[in-house]
């Protein structure tokens, strides 16, 4: 067997075994097994196969990781190679080749404004560091009063505590509310929100009033906005203008307030360029990334910050460094995926080729587009998302069950489905995409 695409020992009973032993991540367990569990074997490209031998179309990447596709043989070897030299270390005290050339290439494709990388393990310990590094930096300047913090509404940053109290979706925070500190929560600038005769750039202008009204009152307490720059993910696919991103700048700048990009899932081309912000032209203060990065390889997450606030934290004291760290921080293994991919995205034209792939998954998916059940179908880069106006009871779990018969696995946000594919797929892969999504959706709303 080649690519070890079946195991050599398919069990019957992964998944009463899985139900016995494992609690899954955001999962009612008491669902399960109506709700089916899929025990998968293997993956190649956009396919996984589940030991029963079906594949299935991952239209998601796995949460939004698998950026290229799985198991690319690039970072395949990438990693094989760095395996046989350097599995691990610690990074304080140390360092090495790997977390080198991935913080100086990363600053580079900032043109060096966001100079220097920190190093966490997952999205949400890089929002944890963003929102410690930046109420830091302020108290080192002398503001210690700085220690708020604002998000937009629907906004999504993670499930640790510091990460919650940047997110605004009740489902989430409800059960831990007494353990989280609240933020100031201001409107989106969601473009579905345009009036007659409004775009989304009016809706952009409309909407930042209320993020200039806050800080006009309140900046001499808030250390800094954290925005999912143009397309807020977890909130439901919120699709929103570049200029809400330019205007954000402005007053950050205008009122001594941090700008906090989130990144994670935006980043790494999945808007159409790099960095979601550079569409706005402007970057912020300190830019997370995670999930794609490693293309979904190893956890691994990272926080670019402008030189003048690493510059803050350097002092005699040991007490006033930047006191934060995770026992993989950096980690090689990590670092090397993480190089692996950004050279495929740069050799391989990926960004420039993902255009006319996304141009044919839209024309093949126009007969959702045109559906009357269909609201608000939208794409940027290689995310495509469409609400259902009058969706069927329990429709996201029944999406997800006839994706799965239909070889396809999907997990709507609500009553709007969502694709965010790997990027690196073939004319027929994009094709046997757009159809599956196609017939799934028409078996669900028949
Ligand atoms: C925008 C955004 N921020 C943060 C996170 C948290 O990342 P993780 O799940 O790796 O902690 C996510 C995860 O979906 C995300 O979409």
């Amino acid at each position: 067997m080649t690519s070890g695409i079946v195991p050599a020992t398919p069990s019957p009973d992964w998944v009463e075994r899985s139900l016995a032993a494992v609690w899954h991540p955001c999962t009612q367990m008491k669902w399960h097994p109506e709700l089916p569990l899929v025990s998968i074997a293997s993956a190649a490209g956009p396919w996984l196969t589940g030991h029963d031998g079906k594949r299935y179309f991952d239209a998601i990447g796995s949460w939004w990781v698998c950026l290229l596709g799985h198991r690319h043989p690039a970072v395949v070897q990438a990693l094989r190679d760095q395996l046989d030299c350097l599995d691990h270390v610690m990074l304080a005290g140390l360092t090495h080749q790997p977390v080198i050339e991935l913080s100086e290439r990363l600053s580079r494709m900032t043109g060096h404004v966001l100079g220097h990388a920190f190093y966490g393990s997952d999205g949400a310990s890089a929002i944890e560091i963003a929102i410690k590094m930046s109420a830091h930096a302020w108290q080192h300047r002398g503001y210690a009063k700085k220690q708020s913090f604002v998000c937009l509404a629907g906004s999504y940053h993670g499930e640790t505590l510091g990460a919650l109290g940047v997110c605004d979706l009740p489902g989430f925070r409800q059960p831990y509310e007494g353990l989280i500190r609240p933020a100031y929560v201001v409107p989106n600038a969601d473009a579905r929100q345009a009036e007659p005769g409004e775009d989304a750039r009016a809706v952009a202008l409309r909407q930042v009033r209320h993020l200039a009204a806050l800080l006009e009152e309140r900046s001499d307490e808030i250390a800094a906005i954290v925005t999912e720059p143009l397309v807020q993910g977890a909130g439901g696919m919120i699709f929103y203008d570049p200029e809400y991103l330019r205007q954000v700048r402005a007053l950050c700048d205008r009122y001594a307030v941090h700008w906090i990009a989130d990144e994670i899932a935006v980043g790494c081309g999945r808007t159409g360029s790099f960095f979601a912000c550079e569409q706005a032209g402007v970057w912020p203060d300190l830019l997370c990334l995670s999930k794609g990065i490693t293309g979904g390889f190893l956890p691994l997450s990272i926080v670019l910050s402008r030189d003048e606030i690493y510059r803050l934290f350097l002092h005699d004291s040991a007490a006033k460094a930047f006191l934060h760290s995770h026992s993989y921080t950096g980690n090689p293994l990590a670092c090397r995926a993480a190089l692996a991919v950004l050279d495929v995205l740069d050799n391989d034209g990926v960004l420039s080729r993902n255009r006319l792939r996304a141009a044919r998954l839209t024309a093949r998916l126009q007969p959702i587009a045109s559906d009357a059940r269909v609201r608000h179908f939208r794409q940027i880069g290689m995310i495509w998302a469409w609400d259902i106006d009058i969706p069927p009871a329990d429709f996201s779990h029944q999406v997800f069950r006839t994706g799965l018969r239909h070889g396809l696995l999907l997990r709507p946000l609500g009553s709007t489905v969502y694709l965010m594919p790997p990027y690196l797929l073939s004319e027929d892969e994009i094709d046997a995409l757009g159809d599956r999504v196609i017939a799934t959706l028409q078996e669900v709303l028949a």
